[in-house]
């Protein structure tokens, strides 16, 4: 059994994991510098990048023992660690730790995709999983949807053409006055909301995958405006029925188009009830097996780093030293 140690600190979530070659997670903890952005309504970057610095040490040192290994010589053939896309100054911190402790134990690192990750949160919890999937991977900074042929081979069918889905979230929680992240918040109010007390339009009705949130924003800016006696809670749960509608419509038309054995939530949005709901009662009618991840595994952390990593060591090999950070970085298809 070989372990891979990975590292993520793409935004304000500092993380370390302990993986191994199947896919069972040894430890895997995190650290978020969130409270230090609720007051400015989203993550500074400046700030994520200074707290990542403060905190990576620890971090590490706490995935390792948890692991039940030597924080000072540990017992691992790699490291993995995000290098894009995601925030400059807060890749920076974990690339370089990463570089540093590969040269201190003598084990090789590989520079591992943010969105990579992501696509194998399902795998590390169920290693068994039949192929392909189908994954809508939506979170703050990302909206696509993916045809996972199978571990670490992907084709990006669409992705949104401007704002992602947790960022729309989190734009209208704001005008509405709520907290950041908003994206919980707007669910929670959803809950107890109807749906159709906003009339909101349907974006990217045409045939293709791509997706798109900023229109359906400013619509609900817009119509809660003109009616201000509309309750919190109706706005709330119209805005979350536009957003399910659109993803769950090209998420339909994609799996009716490609043949798949699975569908499969990712990304921090996945966290959301009705897109969780929605997902689950598309796989049920298409008869498809459906991965919905934990909590833990929707948002960011370091054991899907790892996984990817210990995919992409054995496959493309390490890193050189001199990998640069990528804050843009494209997820390739990789067939
Ligand atoms: O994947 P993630 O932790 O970080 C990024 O890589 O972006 O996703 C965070 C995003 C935020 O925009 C947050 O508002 C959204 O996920 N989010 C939700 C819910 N929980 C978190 N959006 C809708 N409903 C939720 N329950
Ligand atoms: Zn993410």
């Amino acid at each position: 059994m070989t372990r891979v140690l990975g590292i993520e600190t793409s935004c304000d979530e500092t993380a370390a994991a302990v993986v191994d070659d199947r896919f069972h997670v040894h430890s895997s903890v995190i650290e978020s510098s969130i409270d230090q952005h609720r007051a400015f309504g989203g993550v500074v970057p400046e700030l994520a990048g200074r707290a990542h610095l403060v905190t990576i040490g620890p971090v590490v040192r706490a995935a390792l023992l948890e692991a039940d290994l030597d924080p000072l010589a540990p017992d691992v053939a790699g490291i993995a660690v995000t290098s894009g896309p995601g925030l400059i100054g807060s890749l920076l911190v974990g690339l370089s730790a990463a570089k540093a402790f590969s040269l201190a134990w003598g084990v090789p690192f590989v520079g591992v995709n943010h969105l990579e990750g992501h696509l194998f949160a399902p795998l590390l919890e169920q290693s068994d999983l039949d192929w392909p999937l189908m994954t809508l991977l939506v979170s703050g900074g990302h909206s696509l949807i993916v045809l996972q042929r199978g571990a670490g081979r992907h084709e990006v069918l669409g992705e949104t053409i401007d704002d992602a889905a947790g960022e729309a979230y989190d734009k209208v929680a704001r005008w509405l006055g709520l907290g950041y992240p908003g994206g919980p918040e707007i669910d929670r109010l959803a809950q107890g909301g109807s749906a159709s007390r906003l009339k909101l339009p349907v974006s990217m009705v045409g045939d293709d995958y791509d997706l798109s949130f900023s229109g359906l924003k400013t619509a609900v800016v817009r119509a809660s405006e003109k009616h201000r006696d509309v309750a919190l809670e109706d706005v709330a749960a119209s805005f979350q029925a536009a957003v399910a509608e659109q993803l769950l419509r090209k998420l339909r038309q994609a799996l009716e188009h490609h043949h798949v054995a699975g569908v499969a939530l990712a990304g921090g949005v996945a966290a959301n009830s009705a897109l969780r709901a929605g997902v689950q009662r598309l796989a049920d009618e298409f008869g498809f097996a459906c991965h919905l991840p934990s909590l833990a595994m929707c948002t960011d952390n370091a054991a899907m780093i790892a996984a990817a990593g210990v995919y992409r060591l054995g496959h493309d090999g390490p890193s050189p030293l001199d990998l640069s950070a990528n804050p843009n970085w494209q997820l390739a298809d990789v067939r």
